[in-house]
């Protein structure tokens, strides 16, 4: 079995997997090129495009995963939201969705064909073979909703935080169509072939764990029963000290730890548990000396988790040397 799924059912293996959340993107210059002019979210939806940006880091670096090269909003695309990603500021929606009236709006709409991400994930799974699995994602309903909702991305998710206690009806309204996007988006990407999940909830670190409890987890549940016992879940956020128990009582097989949370600290809250991470991303561009002190000591603390899949803390910064990663690769297999 790969060094990736045999850590994500628990069992170490001789081989420590890693990969890198957004591993795919502007860190290499062969997506650059790929992608020329092309807007992501066209590129997302270009199969032979989508699956050779998936392959690249794969080559590149020798990870021990693919990650589905797309995006959070892609789905929202698909459902016909009026969203675009605009260069250094991120996802941007036309007209925000505030009030009830905008929540019926939205929640009319549907998925109608995931032909292009199907057909992408098959010519990614064809080329991969069975040592490299190919994880497929999805944005968790609240950091779908942050967007929505903000109209772009936001520190504190004001606008997201108010709603939720001002319009607690429309507010579950709009996660639970969000969740149902969700999950038919990594249903799709499951059925062509994907062999792990992630629900990436970045943002759920703005909420205080009885808003998150109260208002947030049960679609977050939603979104990751859509591929239940089909395959391993990884449930990822950022500043989410407060939520861990909760974001693994969504029912998940592991958790993503982000940078700030040293991995023996989240094993001993989350006993029994896989975990994914969490090199920080700062360390990246610190020096060889540095980086390599900062790895080997989060493999050392991921010794009190029964497993542990190598990551970074959150995406990798689009400035990172390539070659860094490499680098980074061949040490965690030495280890
Ligand atoms: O390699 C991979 O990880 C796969 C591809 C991937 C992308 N987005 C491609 C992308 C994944 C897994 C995502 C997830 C995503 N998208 C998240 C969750 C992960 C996280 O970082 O917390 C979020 C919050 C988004 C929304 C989003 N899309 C943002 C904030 C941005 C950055 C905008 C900017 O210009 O700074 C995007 C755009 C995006 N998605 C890029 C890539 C490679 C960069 C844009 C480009 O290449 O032009």
């Amino acid at each position: 079995m790969s060094a990736l799924l045999s850590a994500l059912g628990g069992h170490r293996s001789k081989r420590l997997p890693v990969w890198f959340m957004r591993q795919a993107g502007r860190s290499l210059p062969e997506y650059r090129i790929a992608r020329a002019d092309t807007t992501i979210l066209e590129a997302c939806l270009q199969p032979d495009l989508a699956a050779e940006i998936t392959l690249q880091p794969v080559r590149r670096h020798g990870v021990d995963a693919a990650i589905f090269f797309s995006d959070i909003m892609t789905p929202l695309v698909l459902a016909g939201v009026d969203v675009e990603i605009v260069s250094g500021i991120g996802p941007v929606v036309e007209n925000p969705i505030r009030t009830a009236a905008d929540v019926d709006r939205i929640t009319g709409s549907r998925i109608e064909d995931l032909s292009a991400i199907t057909e992408a994930v098959r010519l990614v799974v064809a080329e991969l073979g069975d040592e490299t699995p190919l994880i497929g994602f999805a944005g968790a309903p609240f950091t779908l909703a942050a967007y929505l909702v903000e109209g772009r991305g936001s520190r504190d998710h004001l606008a997201a935080r108010s709603m939720m206690h001002a319009e607690p009806e429309a507010w579950h309204r709009l996660l639970d169509w969000a969740a149902r996007l969700s999950g038919q988006f990594l249903t799709a990407q499951v059925d062509a072939g994907a062999r792990a999940v992630q629900l990436f909830d970045s943002w759920a670190g703005s909420l205080t764990r009885a808003d998150y409890t109260g208002f947030v987890a049960d679609h977050s549940a939603t979104a990751l029963s859509s591929v239940a016992g089909r395959v391993p879940r990884i449930h990822f956020g950022t500043g989410t000290r407060h939520l861990l128990t909760d974001m693994a009582g969504c029912g998940v097989e592991a958790m993503g730890i982000d940078y700030r949370i040293p991995l023996d600290e989240a094993a001993a809250v989350l006993p029994g548990l896989p975990l994914q991470g969490n090199i920080d991303p700062a360390l990246l561009a610190a020096g060889w000396g540095p980086l390599e002190a900062h790895a080997r000591d989060v493999v050392e603390r991921g010794k009190a988790a029964p497993s542990h899949v190598v990551n970074l803390g959150h995406g990798v910064p689009p400035t990172t040397d390539p070659a860094v990663l490499t680098d980074l690769v061949a040490l965690i297999h030495e280890l």
